[in-house]
């Protein structure tokens, strides 16, 4: 409990992923990426043909999953594993996000994962993303931010990502997609998208991740 967390949340394509990531490099603290365990706990329940309503079995195989995580260097995003098969490629796809958003909203999956994932947390201290990392994970957290930026241009970066890794995508079903989601992850019952009560705001619409990255930096003094 000494073991000082800083929290990310904030919705897909809000640059969180990104800021945690240099934050933990920047620190040189752990990093845990929440989303990738949701993500890979989908793809695990379509590999054993699991129906996403199905929270028992879901809930069993959350508990018993094979999921490592190998930290890149220099910021790059960690290396992932489901059953000593690497899983990178295949959990960013966007029907894997949308997936782990269907079995996200069930309590006995986020029951099953809260303690994997409050096990990330060690020494020298710990940075991470997700949704509730701040509200229900790290209530304790010792910063906690919020990043935002509008609908539109997180569809946006979206595109321009996919683009770039050569995968033909349409910004206005990009923009759709993540308005579902979104939605998904707000209205839910439980651990819904929202700023803890003593997070920091930071909509990042018209900031490069490097001013994102330039903003949080004093927000450390204190808390490291
Ligand atoms: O952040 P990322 O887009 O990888 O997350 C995929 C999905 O996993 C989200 O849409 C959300 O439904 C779920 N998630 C969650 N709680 C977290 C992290 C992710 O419910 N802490």
């Amino acid at each position: 409990k000494d073991i000082p967390v800083i929290t990310v949340d904030g919705p897909s394509g809000s640059g969180k992923g990104t800021l945690a990531q240099r934050l933990a490099q920047h620190l040189e603290w752990h990093y845990l990426d929440s989303g990738a365990m949701y993500r890979v706990l989908a793809l695990a329940a379509d590999k054993h043909s699991i129906a996403p309503n199905d929270s028992q079995q879901l809930e069993a195989l959350a508990q018993n999953l094979d999921v490592r995580f190998i930290s890149g260097l220099g910021g790059m995003p960690a290396r992932v594993f489901l059953e000593d098969v690497e899983v990178g490629d295949s959990i960013r796809r966007e029907e894997c996000g949308n997936a782990a958003s269907k079995i996200a909203a069930l309590a006995e999956v986020r029951r099953a994962l809260l303690m994997r994932q409050r096990a990330f947390r060690k020494t020298p201290g710990l940075v991470t993303d997700g949704r509730d990392m701040g509200t229900v994970v790290f209530p304790e957290a010792a910063l906690k931010i919020f990043l935002t930026a509008s609908p539109y241009e997180r569809a946006r970066r979206r595109y321009k990502q996919l683009k770039e890794k050569g995968i033909g995508a349409n910004l206005k079903n990009l923009e759709k997609e993540i308005a579902e989601r979104d939605r998904r992850d707000c209205e839910r019952n439980i651990a819904p998208l929202k700023p803890a009560d003593d997070a920091i705001i930071l909509d990042s619409t018209n900031l490069a991740i490097k001013d994102v990255f330039q903003q949080v930096l004093p927000w450390l003094s204190g808390k490291n």
